[in-house]
């Protein structure tokens, strides 16, 4: 969102189109109640609006425009490039996506299109186009929302018009066909392609795992770049028609993600406004963390800018086994996170709930049940909430002091090929330390590897399980040890390098020198199987033989094949730099031992004193500044900071969080206003 926003949005995907007519005036109504002030509308409307071939009737989506405008909510305008249209699919049913298995999907999903087709690129160009040139500046659009979910459904497409972009896109990378080979490591199985030509995409074949883990990272990466070359084309074709903002819905979640969100983000000009959707889990233990870790995680893509929650759910979702609805205040709780980690607004999938179609039992603001319900009276409270919150818009977040290192690709190459230990959660590595951390009330910024230069700022870099790491990352990683401050490596980093080869000579081959060990042996350890490890802890899933060159040992494996080795070190760089290697898997409480031994001295803990539990997270900006804290225990907790909480307009040294509740602090001021967002 801009950094001028003058209130946090709040609202949904609006989808009139489902209903009669009439049922809008309620709609505004009940919008109204709520306190709505935008809704994402036609995301999948393409057959609404072209129901065939050139005759476009618009004629609702007009009436539907001025109406709401008229009601003061702005409209994020979707292109509807989530759903081909049917006619479109029966007249080329070549544009849809081909699976590994050489299938070719049939019509009645969404996302049905692959996108290196040229035939979908046109027509894709030709309907946005369309809308552009109709709505571009009108005056309730406010913001352009480019296809949907993009790569979801539609991440991989293995037929024969992909095969050959893709041959393009590694000759363009590659240059030479031997380079290739080299990266590859074609001579095994006698794999040496002499033409690009020849190159496939990693089809279903008798073979262990998916094939050449070089091939299938290359896939992914194509994969991920060929999506967003389309997201290019349907963004320069708005912005030919308006000068309106664009942005495009994640879906930043544990990873690995579906493309390359950190690269997504990072190309200039492309996308004004960043966005994401959150779903919980419902059997998500540590939903609480869960919303604070995407919500980092989005944060981290673009850390010096707010941006927007697109979707989440008011009540279930319909595509878990048991859609178990949210809990009372988890609501309001949930969406206070997210902003208190830097949305500068609230949206949810959907408005209405459907009563047809493939989502119909997934909640909306207004559920089945209509006003008469209790996730209705929920959305009310929340969209009140959200007003009396509205000076925080705008504002950033402050920095942590902590950062976890995280990378699209490593998950990615992990996933690519048989490793050691097969099905390893190794993107989980990055949430537990965030879980881990979080749990201490300590606040951890998420720095993706396309913003290296951000690793300076912190005291504490934590790199967990980052498997795939370039020279360059590796360097960054050092460089936090060098100028004083300290590093924790876990298992299973730096090992390969960005062609997916391992690095020889000891793991972590690209950390070595940092961290002062070398490992010559790895051994995951059978299910159920656990370690005992000095300082009363176990390891489990994974252990290393190794040897500390140039470090202290820590802590030693006390049983097993590698007993009285090191499990734990410390490599000390200069004055007061540390370089830590934790050679094994852990669960939260061991890893949280170590990383408590690693923080050791650096006072590290909530931005305000707060009671153990709670959640307090810091958004300024030099105007004053703003504590959002979240009590998601079942007791009352304390904030220790003078202020006035916008929720309920009380003025107190301090403040009582009563169980599950939210209080907003605007804070007094006296402490020096957060002229600098940025620690430096
Ligand atoms: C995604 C999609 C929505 C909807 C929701 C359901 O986020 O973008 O269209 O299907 O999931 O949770």
């Amino acid at each position: 969102m801009s950094q001028h926003a003058r209130h946090l949005a709040f609202g949904g995907d609006y989808n009139p189109e489902q209903w009669p007519a009439e049922v809008q005036d309620e709609d505004l109504e009940l919008m109204a109640e709520a306190g709505v002030t935008l809704v994402t509308l036609g995301v999948f409307s393409w057959g609404t609006y072209e129901p065939e071939r050139g005759r476009l009737e618009l004629d609702w989506l007009d009436a539907t425009l001025d109406r709401l405008h008229g009601a003061g909510i702005a409209v994020d305008l979707a292109t509807p490039t989530a759903a081909p249209p049917v006619w479109l699919l029966q007249e080329h049913p070549e544009i849809l996506p081909v699976s590994r298995t050489g299938q070719r999907y049939a019509q009645g999903g969404r996302l049905g299109w692959c996108a290196s087709h040229p035939v979908w690129r046109a027509e894709a160009e030709r309907i946005v186009g369309a809308l552009a040139e109709r709505y571009g500046d009108h005056p309730a659009v406010t913001m352009w929302h480019l296809g949907n979910e993009l790569g979801g459904g539609n991440r991989h497409c293995y037929c024969d018009v992909s095969a050959a972009h893709f041959q393009r896109w590694l000759a363009e990378r590659y240059g030479d066909v031997d380079a290739l080979n080299a990266a590859w490591g074609t001579a095994f199985w006698g794999h040496r392609y002499t033409r690009f030509e020849h190159v496939l995409p990693p089809r279903d074949s008798e073979t262990i795992g998916r094939g050449n883990p070089g091939l299938v990272l290359d896939f992914d990466r194509f994969s991920s770049d060929a999506l967003l070359e389309h997201l290019r084309a349907e963004a320069a074709v708005v912005r030919a028609h308006s000068d309106r903002p664009v942005t495009t819905n994640f879906m930043v979640g544990t990873g690995p993600h579906v493309v390359d969100y950190a690269r997504w983000a990072a190309e200039p000009g492309l996308l004004q406004v960043t966005s994401t959707d959150h779903y919980v889990h419902a059997t998500d233990e540590h939903r609480a963390q869960g919303v604070a870790w995407i919500s980092d995680r989005m944060r981290g893509l673009r850390p010096d800018e707010p941006w927007l929650l697109m979707e989440t759910a008011a009540g279930a979702v319909s595509w878990q086994p048991r859609n178990v609805p949210l809990t009372p205040g988890e609501l309001r709780r949930n969406a206070f996170s997210h902003v208190a980690r830097g949305a500068d607004g609230v949206l949810f999938f959907q408005w209405r709930a459907s009563a047809a179609g493939a989502e119909q039992f997934h909640s909306g603001m207004v559920p089945h049940a209509g006003r008469r319900s209790r996730t209705f009276a929920e959305v009310v409270e929340l969209g009140a909430d959200l007003r009396a919150a509205a000076p925080l818009a705008g504002t950033l977040v402050e920095r942590a002091r902590v950062a976890v290192l995280v990378d699209e690709e490593a998950g990615w190459a992990w996933e690519a090929g048989p490793k050691p230990i097969w099905g390893y959660p190794i993107t989980e590595l990055a949430r537990q330390a965030h879980r881990v951390l979080h749990a201490r009330g300590i606040r951890v910024d998420v720095v993706p590897t396309t913003r290296l230069a951000d690793l300076e700022l912190y005291d504490l870099v934590v790199v967990p399980g980052v498997f795939l790491m370039s020279t360059g990352t590796a360097s960054a990683v050092a460089a936090v040890a060098d100028r004083g401050a300290r590093v924790v490596v876990g298992h299973l980093s730096g090992l390969v390098d960005p062609t997916n080869r391992v690095v020889t000579g000891g793991y972590p081959g690209l950390l070595r020198e940092l961290l002062g060990v070398h490992v010559d042996e790895q051994h995951p350890l059978l299910d159920g199987v656990t370690v005992a490890v000095e300082g009363g802890l176990r390891a489990r899933d994974w252990t290393e033989r190794v040897e500390a060159d140039d470090a202290s040992v820590v802590a030693r494996y006390l049983e097993g094949p590698y007993a009285e080795r090191p499990a734990v070190t410390r490599r000390d760089v200069g004055a007061t730099g540390q370089a830590w290697y934790v050679s094994a898997a852990f669960d939260d409480d061991a890893l949280g031992t170590v990383l408590d031994l690693a923080a050791d001295g650096l006072g590290l803990g909530p931005v305000v004193p707060v009671s153990p539990g709670l959640d307090v997270v810091r958004r300024g900006a030099p105007q004053g500044s703003y504590l959002v804290v979240l009590n998601p225990t079942d007791r009352a907790g304390e904030v220790h900071a003078a202020g006035t909480d916008l929720l309920t307009g009380v003025t107190a040294p301090s403040h009582t969080v009563p169980a599950g509740a939210v209080v907003v602090i605007a804070e007094e001021l006296g402490r020096a206003p957060l002229a600098a967002t940025r620690r430096t």
